[in-house]
């Protein structure tokens, strides 16, 4: 039976909404990793997306502007759109608290970060079953029902509970930490039991599927078929399929951005403002495991040991805004703007400084004249899912000549390890080192490097993720799901 429609579910929508006047509201695309990996996925092949539009229900428009705000964005995509309302109260103890505090942090191997509140997963639970009649109440009985990251694992135990007897499919899109790290989680069966509930759970890498596996046979005893990218679950009663399939994303689209006239002409001011110096770019959401701090710490100790890379390297830190509202998140900004500062006092002369610090949401345009401009991406989370800024670069590094700086704790280490430069982020003489190496490579390495990369990211496009996700959960292609010239939103 072919699935009719393919409808992704996520905590957030892919739309931002904003207040332009007492009573009117605007809205636009929205940024963010997940937004920009299914965005081409689901455009304009009809079908649907499930979320939360981003603010309390208190401060939403009213249902009925909602309702029409949102037809408007999704005829605009190509898909419906369909929200879920969280009050504030939902919003701290489910967003904030259990997905923020405790599953981001245990995820990410930072668990002494987490708060394990026991109110949290009451909201964690009330929140996922909200999403899940939300699911009932919009998706037919072919849709392929697609749920996307960890705030969300309980959707297919609840769907199961309402008798919904769909295929489901699940991404982890952050990484699936090992047992011993697993195991501090009070509600770790919970957690494991709600995804078995899935058909087929889909990590980024073959490490966190392994670590996952490893948790099922320690904690739950099942066994477990295949190995490598794809295997099963072996349960009683039926299979739970278990994959890595590492994220990408439209390769044409920001290689095609990067060799437009604005994006060039954005990128020759930066460079004329910045003469006869090779630009070093960090791009990142604010967040401690994308070790802004130790990377700063890491370019003060190239600075002072490699003396000829002052005046001849400029560093690029631009920090996207993200969970305001964490105090965790708050401190961290706070740190990074003391140690831009200290570091910039300690070496600026007359007509340079070392860092350059942007502290707001780029627009694609300038983000892209950044990537195409900037001779050398640093790129040093602790610890990430895959770090998609680091395939960006690379599809808008035309000219061939960037060379990529990556950590070996990101998820995009496992396809880029051969011709970036690994480093491991908290060796700070280690990153040192290997900007000193990347400011001193010729232009053929570099282009021999460059070229290999762009290569890999042009064949693992985003395409030929959903393709091996689909393909692995109901055996089709996302060409089962044909584009539509004339989208109406199905309502
Ligand atoms: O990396 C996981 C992720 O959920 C991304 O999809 C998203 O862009 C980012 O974290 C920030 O998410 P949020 O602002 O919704 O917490």
């Amino acid at each position: 039976m072919t699935a009719e429609r393919l409808v992704v579910v996520s905590n957030r929508l892919p739309v931002v909404l904003k207040r332009s006047g007492s009573d009117t509201w605007q809205i636009t695309p929205g940024s963010g990793g997940l937004v920009t990996a299914m965005g081409p996925v689901l455009r304009n092949r009809g079908g649907m997306w499930i979320g939360w539009p981003g603010l309390a229900s208190e401060d939403c428009p009213d249902e009925e502007s909602l309702g029409r705000l949102l037809t408007e964005g999704g005829s605009r995509s190509g898909y419906a759109l369909k929200y879920v309302y969280l009050d504030r109260d939902e919003i701290d103890r489910y967003y904030y608290g259990f997905a923020n505090e405790i599953l981001w942090p245990l995820f990410h191997d930072l668990f002494p970060q987490c708060n394990f509140d026991p109110v949290y997963w009451e909201a964690y639970e009330g929140v996922n079953c909200k999403f899940a009649r939300c699911v009932v109440e919009h998706a037919g009985k072919n849709d392929y029902v697609w749920v996307h990251d960890y705030h969300l694992i309980l959707v297919a135990r609840e769907l199961r509970r309402m008798g919904l007897g769909h295929r489901i499919g699940f991404f982890l899109h952050v990484p699936f930490p090992p047992l011993d790290i697993f195991l501090k989680l009070p509600w770790r069966f919970q957690i494991l039991e709600a995804l078995l509930e899935y058909d087929l759970i889909g990590f980024q890498t073959v490490r966190d599927r392994r670590n996952f596996i490893g948790c099922i046979r320690a904690l739950l005893g099942y066994k477990v078929k295949g190995r490598g990218q794809i295997g099963s679950i072996i349960m009683n009663d039926r299979e739970v399929h278990v994959g890595a399939f590492p994220i990408s994303i439209d390769f044409k689209e920001f290689s095609d951005l990067a060799r437009s006239g604005e994006v060039a002409d954005q990128a020759w001011i930066v460079h004329a403002n910045l003469p006869k110096m090779q630009l070093i770019l960090g791009v990142d959401r604010l967040d401690y495991t994308k070790g802004i701090p130790h990377r700063l710490l890491a370019f003060d100790n190239a600075l002072t040991r490699y003396p000829e890379l002052r005046r001849k390297v400029t560093l690029i830190q631009v920090v996207v805004p993200s969970r305001r509202e964490v105090e965790e998140y708050e401190k961290l900004k706070q740190e990074i703007e003391r140690l831009v500062g200290e570091i910039n006092g300690k070496y600026t002369e007359v007509g340079w400084s070392p860092i350059h610090y942007i502290f707001h949401t780029l627009t694609r345009t300038e983000l892209v004249a950044y990537y195409r401009t900037c001779e050398i991406a640093l790129i040093t989370p602790l610890k990430d899912g895959m770090n998609l800024v680091a395939k960006e670069y690379c599809a808008s590094s035309i000219e061939d000549n960037g060379v990529l700086i990556l950590s070996e704790f990101a998820g995009a280490a496992a396809q880029l390890y051969q011709d970036a430069l690994l480093v491991n982020p908290y060796d700070r003489q280690g990153v040192a080192d290997a900007i000193y190496k990347a400011f001193s490579m010729n232009e053929e390495q570099r282009r021999e490097r460059m070229r290999r990369l762009r290569n890999q990211i042009r064949r693992h496009d985003i395409i030929d993720w959903v393709d091996s996700f689909l393909r692995a959960g109901i055996a089709k292609g996302l060409d089962d799901f044909p584009l539509t010239e004339f989208f109406v939103p199905r309502q």
